[in-house]
């Protein structure tokens, strides 16, 4: 008995989360999570402008891939990710002081945090987020910060640069 209502409590909060991540993809327009490919990382570090010293995000980090492999690349840049899911928040802390990393994570939706010190910006997002970021950029961003987009376009900008992916996808180098 005692473990049924163990077992039942997990499934409960696991269905709510799961329930509430629905509810954030359709009707408040955040993205799905869906990890970027390490060959795609690879592709955006091998084209990005940065020289290793900075702040850079990863808005809707996941489990923080990108920040990850910049770290390997550039260890003395500032490392900062930005989540609200709860999975792959806890996957990203647990991978983060495994590799005693320091990257740091919030757990936050990504429209809430102030970009004003932002070098670079990484993001794999949705149209929706896109819209609303393109502002956000405008209002919070120095000049010069670098915003770079897989798959999804930021509106009315001009790219100073587009890798096409083998997928068919295309990632976005933007200068605010
Ligand atoms: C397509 S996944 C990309 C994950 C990771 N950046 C990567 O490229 O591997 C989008 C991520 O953004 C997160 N996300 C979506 N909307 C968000 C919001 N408003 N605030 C914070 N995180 C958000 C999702 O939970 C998901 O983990």
């Amino acid at each position: 008995m005692f473990w049924l209502i163990i077992i039942s409590v997990i499934l409960i909060i696991i269905a709510a989360a799961m329930l509430i991540q629905f509810f954030n993809v359709i009707f408040r327009g955040f993205a799905p999570f869906i990890s970027t490919k390490p060959k795609v990382i690879g592709k955006i570090i091998e084209n990005m402008d940065f020289f290793g010293q900075g702040k850079v995000y990863e808005l809707g980090c996941g489990k923080a891939g990108f920040l990850r492999a910049v770290e390997l690349e550039y260890p003395r840049a500032e490392l900062a990710g930005v989540e609200y899911s709860f999975w792959p928040w806890l996957i990203a802390k647990i991978q983060i002081s495994l590799n005693k990393s320091k990257i740091k994570i919030k757990r936050k939706n990504l429209l809430k945090v102030n970009l004003a010190d932002a070098d670079l910006i990484y993001c794999y997002l949705s149209p929706r987020l896109m819209k609303d970021l393109k502002e956000k950029f405008g209002r919070e961003c120095k000049q010069g910060t670098k915003i770079i987009s897989h798959a999804f376009i930021l509106p009315d900008s001009e790219p100073d640069k587009i890798v096409e992916l083998e997928s068919g996808e295309n990632i976005y180098f933007y200068t605010i």
